[in-house]
């Protein structure tokens, strides 16, 4: 079974609508991979959603960084999945490990968030990782199939996940993970959808790294077997996104 090499663009909180516009050039004039080999999908702030969605090579798309756990109300300042639906945004990344640990969100709270999201027709990255402590502490694999089951429970299609192993302690720290410990999770993880969802989910879901992923360390990452793709922060922001994109190959 092969799995579609995977590339996230995670801008976070970044930009002006110059900057963007530039950055969507930049991407627009690269040389990359047929869309048979990779898929690639940036995922700007919110506000910058509708005009990326717009200029955008046709060959790529696009994501929101989250949305709401279910459909639109009294909830101030959220976004729903069916808004996404409605502007044509195809992709949600949810669970991101900043959302986790700077707003609370709980391992049921993802799961409400991931399981809404699909119901609603979205596609969605779905984030795991541990941090320093817990991973100092032997309990990485504890922590992310917690992670991951609280999915699991909620979800029963895994044909829209994408599954993104993020340790926290790589997050914008240039600490990026070595290709033996993202494998070794990478292969824990599938180890686990196979005992839990399937062999089917296991051999079919992409498991994609991020934790500063950058131009020189990709392609060794990229070659691990259990390891589908990126998302990526700080480099997705700047051309060398494209030798990203490019370790596909
Ligand atoms: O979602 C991807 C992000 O968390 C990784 O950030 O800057 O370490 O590539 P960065």
């Amino acid at each position: 079974m092969s799995r579609k090499f995977f590339v996230g663009g995670n801008w976070k909180c970044n930009g002006t609508i110059e900057e963007v516009k530039k950055i969507v050039t930049t991407l627009n004039e690269a040389e990359v991979p047929s869309e048979d080999d990779v898929e690639v999908v940036v995922s700007p702030p919110f506000v910058f959603l509708p005009v990326v969605k717009t200029i955008l090579r046709s060959d790529f798309s696009v994501a929101a960084q989250n949305c709401w756990a279910r459909k639109g109300g009294a909830f101030t300042g959220e976004v729903s999945a069916d808004m996404l639906i409605n502007l044509g945004i195809p992709w949600v990344i949810l669970g991101h490990s900043e959302r986790r640990l700077l707003l609370n969100e709980s391992n049921e709270f993802v799961g409400d968030k991931v399981s809404y999201a699909l119901a609603q027709g979205l596609k969605v990255i779905a984030c795991v990782g541990e941090t320093l402590e817990q991973r100092e502490s032997g309990s990485t694999m504890a922590v992310v199939a917690a992670q991951t089951k609280a999915i699991a429970e909620r979800v029963s299609n895994w044909s829209n996940i994408v599954l993104a192993y993020e340790p926290v302690w790589a997050i914008g720290t240039g600490k990026v993970a070595t290709p033996s410990q993202a494998q070794e999770v990478h292969f824990n993880l599938r180890k686990w959808l196979q005992d839990n969802a399937g062999a089917e989910v296991a051999l079919s879901t992409r498991i994609i790294y991020g934790g500063s992923v950058n131009g020189a360390n990709c392609r060794e990452l990229a070659a691990q077997p259990d390891v589908d793709g990126f998302l990526v922060g700080g480099a997705s922001l700047k051309p060398e996104f494209i030798d990203i994109i490019k370790s596909a190959t």
